[in-house]
């Protein structure tokens, strides 16, 4: 069970930190104004900037499809943080140190910090590193597969020494390390309860996360091909899943690819560590590697926010050619206009390492060049035994064809690729028609006065710092209540932006409400919000009143009105405002 945040902190790191530093750093922001920054939405395809982020608010809020948040909503839903490691993070950027309470009277352990698995596994990595200058062979190795030193530095390659007990060793100094290091999948345990290095005798590749932590690493073996008993061992060996490390989600090389340019003009995608390495020691700094495994989703909706472009690289081979197909497939739901796929067969059996070192960097550039378009793979794909002569053969085709180009997004792709197959089958191919989207762009319902009210004290907080309402304790109506509620809140927790606000209103039943008040477009330029908010308030009191006086007239009237309530309405009556 987690250790809980207290809220208080987390209003205070809200607070600390300026959204449009953070979201700017990922999605390149255009001023619009003096409070409003705006750019293309990164969470739908769109061409004309309906994002938005501003200062005061220290809120996002997409006009287009209606995504909204703080700048923890953001990290989680940008960089896929969990809300634990976003707080993490922006506490780190804070140079703050995030307090983990535990219940009073849990019997829970606090939950295993993640930020500690960092911190072995950045140990670790320089351990391996600093083992590697002192293994002549493995320097050896390494030298005649022809890797500088400088990426070798840049990628913080490193050795596990061949004995099983160097890291453990190391980490016995406290033996309090152990399951840490267990945790992060570098030591093992036997059943009689020994620790033993997971990797031995291995070059080490760590891998990076977004953030540039070590999160995981490969290991090749180099030399002895056997283990004890004889039997090969698998030529790499990676980190498993661990809190940290999740295979289908990391891309190899492309923290260091990020680090070498802000700009990827495209990602070029890899197999293998090898090939990460030897294609940046020859000037292509932005190849990664799936590590072996297919790129999955996670991995190509990543990339496709860094560039525009991914280009697979492919051996030429059939195994090659049975990956491009699966990688294609896997690709097809994320291609929205704007967005490019390119495939690259090499020749020979080879790979990028061996390419580049057997044929040069003008002979790889040129097969970037020369690089495959996804439709031109794609109908030379669908061809392929296809019988076009005939209307068995077509309506065949065109079933095939339809169910790739069904997973295509809405656009101006999906429909030239429809187009093509109309084309070849003479049949005619539409489009699924999407459903419309949820929130259309300039369509919001007018507000009444106190849902105006509201969405000034949400997009402006600090109005709550310098109102009262006048009491009103015989019949609160549910504005008042509203109201009241809110501005309690925000005095309570001296609270000042809107996203604070709506931090400490998570799991109010009015939440959603809540969050789209705060994202209203309401004209009232900053300095007329006081005014506009008190008028506000004085329209809705002057409104209880009336309803008031109607009530007690009513009950005067039927006869059935309390000697108080006669005495109420005479107050009401003679009480001007
Ligand atoms: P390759 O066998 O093509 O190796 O596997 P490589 O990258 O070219 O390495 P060298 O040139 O032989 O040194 C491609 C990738 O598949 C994963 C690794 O990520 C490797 O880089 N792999 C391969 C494994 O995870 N385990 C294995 O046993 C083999
Ligand atoms: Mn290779």
């Amino acid at each position: 069970m987690a250790g809980q945040i207290p809220r208080a902190f987390i209003q205070e790191l809200i607070t600390r930190t300026d959204i449009v530093d953070i979201i700017d750093a990922r999605v390149p922001l255009k001023k619009a104004s003096n409070q409003n920054y705006t750019a293309c939405c990164p969470f739908h395809q769109e061409k004309t900037p309906s994002f938005t982020v501003s200062v005061r608010k220290q809120f996002y809020h997409c006009f287009g499809c209606g995504e909204s948040g703080d700048v923890l909503k953001f990290l989680m839903n940008f960089d896929r943080l969990e809300f634990v490691d976003a707080v993490e993070y922006l506490a780190a950027q804070q140079g703050l140190h995030v307090p983990y309470e535990t219940r009073p009277g849990s019997h829970h352990k606090p939950k295993e910090n993640h930020r500690n698995l960092y911190d072995y596994l950045q140990a670790a990595a320089l351990f391996y590193q600093n083992k590697l200058s002192q293994s002549a062979e493995a320097m050896r190795y390494l030298d005649t597969r022809g890797l500088d030193k400088t990426i070798q530095a840049r990628y913080g390659v490193g050795y596990a020494p061949a004995n099983g007990q160097a890291l453990t060793q190391y980490a016995h100094v406290d033996t309090s390390n152990f399951p840490h290091f267990h945790a992060a999948g570098l030591i093992g345990q036997t059943q009689s309860a020994r620790y033993y290095d997971v990797f031995r005798d291995r070059i080490m590749f760590p891998i990076r996360d977004r953030q540039g932590r070590v999160v995981g690493f490969g290991g090749r073996i180099f030399q002895n091909m056997t283990d004890k008993d004889g039997q090969p061992l698998a030529k790499y060996y990676n980190t498993g899943q661990t809190p940290v490390f999740n295979k289908s989600a990391e891309l190899y090389g492309l923290y260091e690819a990020l680090q070498a340019q802000r700009e990827l003009p495209y990602a070029l995608l890899v197999e293998g560590y090898m090939d990460v390495l030897a294609l940046a020691q020859y000037g292509f700094s932005m190849a990664m590697a799936s590590m072996g495994t297919a790129a999955t989703k996670q991995h190509l909706e990543r990339l496709y926010r860094h560039t525009h472009k991914i280009i697979f690289c492919f051996d030429g081979d059939a195994a090659g050619q049975r990956a491009a197909v699966k990688a294609l497939a896997t690709a097809l739901p994320l291609l929205h206009d704007g967005r490019q796929l390119q495939l690259i067969f090499l020749p020979d059996n080879h790979d990028p390492d061996s390419f580049i070192r057997a044929y040069g960097v003008d002979a790889f550039q040129q097969q970037l060049t020369q690089a495959q378009n996804f439709d031109d793979f794609f109908w030379q794909m669908m061809r392929k035994d296809a019988e076009l002569s005939h209307a068995g053969g077509r309506a065949a085709f065109y079933q095939k064809a339809m169910d790739y180009l069904n997973q295509l997004p809405q656009g101006k792709l999906s429909e030239i690729m429809h187009q093509e197959l109309t084309r070849l089958t003479r049949i005619e191919a539409k489009p699924a028609p999407t459903p419309p989207s949820k929130r259309i762009v300039g369509e919001h319902a007018p507000l009444n006065l106190q849902e105006k009210a509201l969405a000034l004290l949400i997009q402006q907080p600090s109005l709550a710092h310098t109102t009262t309402l006048a009491a009103n304790d015989t019949s609160p109506s549910p504005w008042r209540q509203a109201l009241d509620a809110l501005i309690a809140l925000t005095q309570e927790e001296a609270i000042e932006t809107t996203a604070a606000l709506l931090y400490h209103l998570q799991n109010h039943p009015q939440e959603a409400r809540y969050a789209e008040l705060a994202c209203y477009p309401l004209l009232t330029p900053e300095q007329g919000m006081a005014e506009e908010f008190h008028d506000c308030l004085q329209k809705l009191q002057q409104q209880e009143k009336r309803d008031m006086i109607d009530s007690l007239m009513n009950k005067i009237r039927a006869g059935t009105a309390s000697l108080d309530e006669r005495q109420q309405l005479q107050t009401l009556l003679t009480n001007p405002n």
